[in-house]
């Protein structure tokens, strides 16, 4: 038997030793309005709050994307003919197991090559899957998908999944960024499977970022505690609370946390004094609900061509469907 291969490739330095991370956050706090990326609420604390949410009654899209996994995974591996699949923002890679399971039992799976930030849940889950798949090659990346995708091993013919409507939490113009990015490091004929949540009933996605026993709370907190440890800071996360928009015109989640009284947070590891008046708003993070036209649209404008489609249905007879994944083409 071929014993399965993990190796290993880290792209992020400790963030207090980077320049280019403490300009990105030195930015993000004294713009107007101030404004993370979300790769911060994911340190372990953060991904274990993040996979709790998962198993939540309230958040849908989880089981939704998995039913469809579940439904579908054999036709992807054989319309895609992929021999590795690289997973963007792998976390867990729980609901992949699905897909990867479809992809061997065809013979066809060579490498897979999880990518995301968050070190110690990616080779958790690395682990998982090598001793899962016998010879696998497991080829695991941390990095940032904002700047380091043009270092993705180029093995066999990839196809990249990118699950979980993580694609919902760019804002559009870094969307756009992002798909053009990705187009870039594909060649002709190799694939995209995008995740994506759809637009629908606004109380159910409401729901799905305010859940009752406050989980999403904690979590969208905790990035309030990464801060103050990566950069010495003091931030007093007592006084911020918890605001959960819905914005009706970009048809998306705005999570964001708001200064219940004035104060001046210190970040020694910056060198910076931080002002936040009364009520001031920090935004956390954008979760955009889809139409399937327009990201069909987006797809093409950045080379890739949609081939399949396939939804989960809504709860009730009659309403949109919950939750779409799409395979897609590089052309
Ligand atoms: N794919 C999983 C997890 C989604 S949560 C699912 O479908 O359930 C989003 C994941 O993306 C987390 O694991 C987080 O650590 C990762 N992530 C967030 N921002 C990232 C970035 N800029 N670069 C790489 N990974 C990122
Ligand atoms: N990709 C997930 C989503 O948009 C991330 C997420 C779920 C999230 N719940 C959250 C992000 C709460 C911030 C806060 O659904």
């Amino acid at each position: 038997m071929t014993k399965s291969t993990i190796t290993i490739d880290t792209h992020i330095e400790p963030a207090a030793a980077a320049d280019s991370i403490k300009l990105e956050v030195v930015r993000a706090l004294t713009s107007t309005p101030k404004a993370l990326t979300p790769k911060w609420l994911y340190d372990d604390r953060g991904s274990e709050l993040f996979d709790e949410i998962t198993r939540l009654k309230e958040y849908y899209p989880t089981e939704a994307e998995r039913s469809i996994l579940d439904e579908h995974a054999e036709a992807i591996a054989e319309i895609s003919g992929a021999d590795t699949v690289v997973e963007l923002g792998s976390g867990t890679s729980d609901k992949t197991r699905t897909l990867l399971d479809a992809f061997w039992k065809q013979g066809q799976l060579q490498s897979f090559v999880p990518f995301d930030v968050s070190e110690a849940t990616l080779i958790d889950a690395a682990d998982m899957l090598a001793a899962r798949y016998e010879g696998l090659d497991v080829h695991a990346v941390v990095g940032d998908f904002n700047h380091h995708l043009p270092t993705l091993p180029t093995l066999g013919r990839r196809m990249v999944a990118f699950l979980g409507s993580t694609i919902g939490n760019f804002h559009v113009e870094e969307r756009r960024a992002f798909l053009g990015a990705l187009a870039d490091t594909l060649r002709p004929d190799e694939w995209l499977l995008l995740g994506t949540d759809l637009v629908k009933d606004v109380g159910r996605i409401v729901s799905a970022y305010n859940d009752d026993s406050g989980i999403t709370e904690a979590f969208t907190l905790n990035v309030l505690d990464v801060l103050n440890r990566e950069f010495d800071g003091n931030l007093p996360v007592d006084q911020f609370d918890f605001v959960p928009l819905w914005d009706p015109t970009e048809e998306r989640m705005d999570l964001r946390l708001r200064a219940a009284m004035p104060f001046v947070a210190r970040f020694e590891a910056l060198d910076l004094d931080v002002n936040f008046g009364e009520g001031e708003e920090l935004r956390v993070e954008v979760s955009t609900k889809f139409r399937p036209d327009r990201i069909r649209a987006e797809l093409l404008d950045a080379g890739f061509e949609v081939e399949q489609l396939w939804t989960a249905p809504g709860p009730s007879a009659g309403d949109p469907d919950d939750f779409g994944l799409i395979l897609a083409r590089r052309i």
